[in-house]
Order: C-alpha cells, then structure tokens, then sequence
C-alpha cells in the first residue's frame, strides 16, 4: 500500500544510524512515510516480551494476560515438548547447516513428515522452514504462467504472496462465496490450464471455517484442486485436531493439498504441505523456498513430533476453547461490541476505525490484557479490529479479566 507522506513532525531525526550525503534520500523519503502511518494510525512497533508464550506474559515490562498467542493448546512450553526440543538440540545440534537438498536433511525430517501425513490421513508430507514458506513453496511449484489461481479475498498474506509469485493469473472470489467461485470458473476456467483454488481453512483475522465441502465441490466441477490453508485449523477443529477437511468429515479428497504450521498450535516453529506421495517428490524438486533455504534446526522438528501425538488426543482442551470463544462471543456483543458468529479460538471485535482499534488496545492493556489491534493493510480499510486469540489454558478469571477491560474500553467511547 503507498503511504500518502506526513507532516515532518522532528521525530524523524530519532531514526537510528541515519547518515547523510550520498544515498540519503531513500531515508529521507521512508521517514517521510512511517510519518504518514503515524499520522493514520497505521504505524506498527515491535513490543518485547519476556519469557515463554503463555496465558500470561511480561510485555513491554508490565505482566499481561495474553489474548495475542496462537500457542492455542499451550504446547510451546508443555514439557513433553520441550524435553524433545532439548535431547534434538543435543543430538542433532543447534543449526541443519545447509539446505534439505544438500546437507541439511537430518533424520528428524523423516520422522515428523511420516507422523504429519499419519495425522492428516494423506500419503505424503513435506516441511518448510515456516508456514509462509510453505505457501510460497508450495502455491508456485504447482501453478505457473498459463494458469489460474482463485483465491478467496481475506486469504492471509502468505498465501496472497504465494499466488502473486506464481506468476498465474490471479482471480478473486468474495469471502467464502462457493457459489461466486464457481460463476467465476464458469466464465474463466477454458482460458487457463491448471486451477488451483486457494482458501484459509480458519480464516487468520476473522476465525470463520471455509465451507471447504462447497469448495471442493466446485472443484470437481471445473477440474481444480484446492489448497487449504490449516495453520490455525491444525490442533482445533476435528476430533483428532487434523483440521478442516477432519472438520467436514472429509477423507482424504483426492483434489486437496492441505499446508499448515509447526508454530502455532503445536507450539514449534516450521510449516508443511501434504497430500499424495506425488506432492512430496514434486515440492522437493520444485518448491524454491525449500530448495534454496536452509533446513530448520532438528530440535524444532523433534518438538512438533513430540507435539503431534499430545494436539491429536487434546479434546478436552479444544472443547475448552469453544467454552471460552463463545462465553467471549455472547458477551462481547452484550457490551456493544460487533464480533461475528462462529466458534474458533479467533473472536476479532470489529471496531472500524484504525485509531479506535489502538485507543481500545491501550484501555485493555491498562486492565491487564494484551489484545493486538489489527488495522489495514493486514485488514480491508475500515474493518480494523481487536483479535482475541484464545489458549486453553486461559482461566475463568483470565477471561472475565479481558471482559472488565472490554467494559472500560467501551465506556471510553461512550
Ligand atoms: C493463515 C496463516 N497461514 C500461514 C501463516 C504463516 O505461518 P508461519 O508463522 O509458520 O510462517 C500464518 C501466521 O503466521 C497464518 O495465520
């Protein structure tokens, strides 16, 4: 998004290492520019943090309940997981060392990929540094110049990049609209070879569930297949916490490619792709940011595999977290605010405005909570919002602790 430039405000001269002379002028003009999102209320800062991510942290030096984390089932710091982080550090040391097609295949790789593919009933999986490699792997090794990509309008970045990098042709379908989707195809698909119709599977800032069946359906119609995004579905939906197709009481759908993340509810860091064996040996030949990327150190994968088997039997945390997204949900909307309906861990309180999203996060930080405002571009201008992240782990007094803090930050509107 070009940022219409501010007003020099002086700050700019707080700018650390600014030099002048030659080349100065690129510093000049992003100065300029970090003035306009400041201006608009659109200027992102990095907040420390101390300490594990928990249900509650030390952010910015203050203690805080944490309502920011996708550490959904707690996994980060669940000590199975992190005793398998450690003997992986001490058997395979601290850094892979080269790329997965060089050096950097340690056997930690084999293991974690055969226990995914297991939990996600698919023949196959490969993992990526993170999830938003995975994407970016992933989307360009199976569409190119020639072909189509529809993707839904509120996809999450990795997958709007993963499309762009591709080079096909991309076509935008309103919000989970299978029924747009499939007019669009009607008209377009004879122009394109391959199609590939690209969808989060829990929606990053709006935590609502793609009507994958319907997706999958139109699918067929049109000879396209569709790649999903789980990386907030994995661990959540589903009895065993495979994800949306688990969700749907899908099996294993021939026309799916399902990515995710080790770094959200598995509490490690990485991402993956599986489906049939053949997509193993295709992204392992043709998806660059596996190729030409260093592999992730082995203690990473041996914590997602300690991970695996604890997220697969976590019913009762998930039915947990229903409880609290929709306690969260039914008395949001009794204080006034507009929160959507659905059951996920993600619950965003729309408030339009990007200022009023940072007032909001300031009054709840004030009442203890740490709740990221979400303002453009991440979100459509407009819709800028709170995104409460739920943990299984957050207490009854934890949550009632968010919903003071929502009171207060309602009356300061009032
Ligand atoms: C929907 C979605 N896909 C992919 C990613 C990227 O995953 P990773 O953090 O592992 O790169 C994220 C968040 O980070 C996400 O929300």
């Amino acid at each position: 998004m070009k940022v219409p430039p501010g007003p020099r405000t002086g700050r700019e001269d707080d700018l650390p290492g600014r030099s002048p002379g030659f080349g100065a002028r690129i510093w000049e003009e992003l100065a300029a520019d970090l003035n306009g999102l400041d201006v608009q209320g659109l200027r992102r800062r990095l907040v420390t943090v101390e300490g594990p991510a928990g249900a509650e942290i030390v952010a910015g030096g203050r203690r805080l309940v944490n309502f920011a984390s996708n550490n959904y089932l707690g996994l980060a710091s669940d000590p199975r997981v992190v005793a398998a982080a450690v003997a992986g550090l001490a058997r395979w040391g601290a850094g892979a060392g080269g790329s997965r097609l060089t050096s950097g295949n340690q056997g930690a790789y084999e293991a974690l990929e055969a226990s995914l593919a297991d939990w996600k009933g698919c023949e196959s999986a490969v993992v990526f540094a993170s999830g938003y490699a995975a994407a970016c792997g992933t989307i360009p090794a199976l569409a190119g110049e020639g072909d189509a990509v529809c993707a839904d309008r509120l996809n999450h970045a990795s997958l709007i990049d993963g499309c762009r990098l591709s080079r096909a042709k991309l076509l935008v379908f309103p919000h989970a609209d299978a029924g747009a989707l499939d007019g669009i195809l009607a008209r377009h698909r004879a122009a394109y070879g391959r199609v590939l119709v690209v969808t989060d599977g829990v929606f990053s800032m709006d935590g609502d569930v793609a009507p994958l069946p319907e997706l999958l359906a139109v699918a067929e119609r049109h000879d396209a297949t569709v790649v999903v995004d789980d990386a907030h579905a994995s661990g959540v939906l589903g009895d065993t916490g495979a994800g949306t197709a688990e969700h749907f009481g899908l099996d294993n759908p021939e026309r799916l490619v399902q990515l995710g993340t080790l770094s959200k509810a598995l509490g490690s860091v990485g991402g993956y792709a599986v489906g049939p064996a053949i997509l193993r040996e295709w992204l392992v030949n043709r998806a660059r940011t596996l190729v030409y990327s260093t592999a992730l150190p082995a203690s990473c994968l041996e914590a997602a595999r300690a991970a695996i088997p604890i997220a697969r039997e976590a019913h009762g945390p998930r039915a947990r977290l229903r409880v609290l997204s929709g306690k969260l949900r039914s008395a949001g909307r009794a204080l006034g605010c507009v929160v959507p309906e659905g059951g996920t861990p993600i619950v965003p309180l729309l408030l339009g405005e990007s200022a009023r999203a940072v007032r909001w996060h300031d009054r709840l930080a004030a009442a203890g909570s740490f709740v990221p405002g979400i303002r453009p571009p991440t979100v459509p201008l407009g819709t800028a919002r709170l995104r409460v992240s739920l943990m299984a782990d957050h207490t009854d007094s934890q949550l009632a602790c968010l919903l003071d803090g929502l009171a207060v930050a309602a009356a300061g509107d009032a």
